[in-house]
């Protein structure tokens, strides 16, 4: 008895001596941007303690798991985009938390055990189209043309990317997989965005005549931008001066980035 006593004594003793208290002075609010990731701050006020234990819950999602990955009740949305980098200090549960989409943002509780648990409120920022570039192009036919589209911050990824082209109606023109999609465009289209997600530009090749028109980029309801694109045949310019026609090639002496010529590949 006397001996179960003890044991008792010290396992609560060092209990008290490891347990975590969080730390009160991490920020209880972060903000990330869409395609990114965020550190959801959580720790012990002593780096070395070790929490009794260590669960992360998403609150907007009825509070499923999301940390570890294997708990049973793990919400699989995040089950590869969560990390707890605690391996240098136990007592660091802070939770990285990557590709971050708008549906991300919410509440989230680290919780420790013990009725021990702290709430962070996470904001996702996604794309604003910039209002900047030109807004009328002009192609060559036989060539291409970029249609420029971005977001104010090249590095945010826009959730759903179309392109459209108005002439009797309109129709889609990318995704080239869509399935209303053009079929007169699909093999002719490309978005370059690989490295920066948030620029949504794009890449109409071998022109026609018949492409000139109005066309459409958008990322979701009401935010949009049209760009006008006209084509024109290459005698065109050959007909004008050298001067002129350099000009052009430029965008024109008072240029406002109206002009814009690809070589064919
Ligand atoms: C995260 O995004 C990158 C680049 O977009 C992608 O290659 C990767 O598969 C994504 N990972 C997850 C878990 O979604
Ligand atoms: C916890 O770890 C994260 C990265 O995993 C780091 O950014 C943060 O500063 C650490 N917090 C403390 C209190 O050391
Ligand atoms: C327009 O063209 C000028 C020079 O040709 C360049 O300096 C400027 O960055 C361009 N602006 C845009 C919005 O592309
Ligand atoms: C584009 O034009 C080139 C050369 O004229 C041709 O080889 C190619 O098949 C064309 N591609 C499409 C998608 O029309
Ligand atoms: C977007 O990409 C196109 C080519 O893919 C490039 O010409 C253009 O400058 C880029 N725009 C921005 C804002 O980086």
């Amino acid at each position: 008895m006397a001996a179960l006593v003890s044991v008792w004594l010290v396992s609560s003793l060092l209990h008290m001596i490891n347990s975590c208290t969080l730390s009160n002075s991490e920020p209880k609010e972060v903000t990330g941007y869409t395609g990114g990731s965020v550190i959801l701050p959580c720790s012990c006020s002593d780096p070395q303690a070790t929490p009794q234990k260590l669960q992360w819950r998403a609150a907007d999602r009825d509070w499923t798991d999301i940390f570890p990955p294997n708990s049973p009740n793990m919400d699989p949305q995040y089950r590869d985009r969560v990390q707890v980098l605690n391996s240098a200090s136990p007592g660091n549960m802070s939770l990285l938390l990557s590709n971050l989409t708008e549906s991300d943002e919410g509440t989230y509780r680290c919780e420790t055990g013990d009725q021990n648990y702290k709430d962070i409120q996470l904001c996702v920022e996604g794309c604003s189209l910039s209002d900047s570039g030109p807004n009328e192009v002009t192609g060559y036919i036989g060539g291409s043309v970029i249609l420029p589209c971005s977001c104010s911050d090249i590095q945010r990824k826009p959730q759903n990317i179309k392109w459209f082209v108005f002439n009797k109606h309109s129709t889609v023109i990318f995704p080239p997989n869509s399935p209303d999609v053009n079929p007169r465009y699909r093999a002719r289209v490309q978005v370059l965005n690989s490295a920066s997600p948030g620029n949504i530009s794009l890449l109409l090749s071998n022109l026609t005549e018949s492409d000139t028109g109005a066309y459409r980029c958008t990322i979701g309801p009401g935010m949009n931008k049209e760009i006008k694109l006209s084509v024109k045949a290459e005698e065109e310019t050959r007909k004008l001066e050298p001067q002129q026609r350099v000009d052009r090639e430029r965008g024109g002496p008072q240029s406002k980035n109206r002009s814009q010529r690809i070589p064919i590949q």
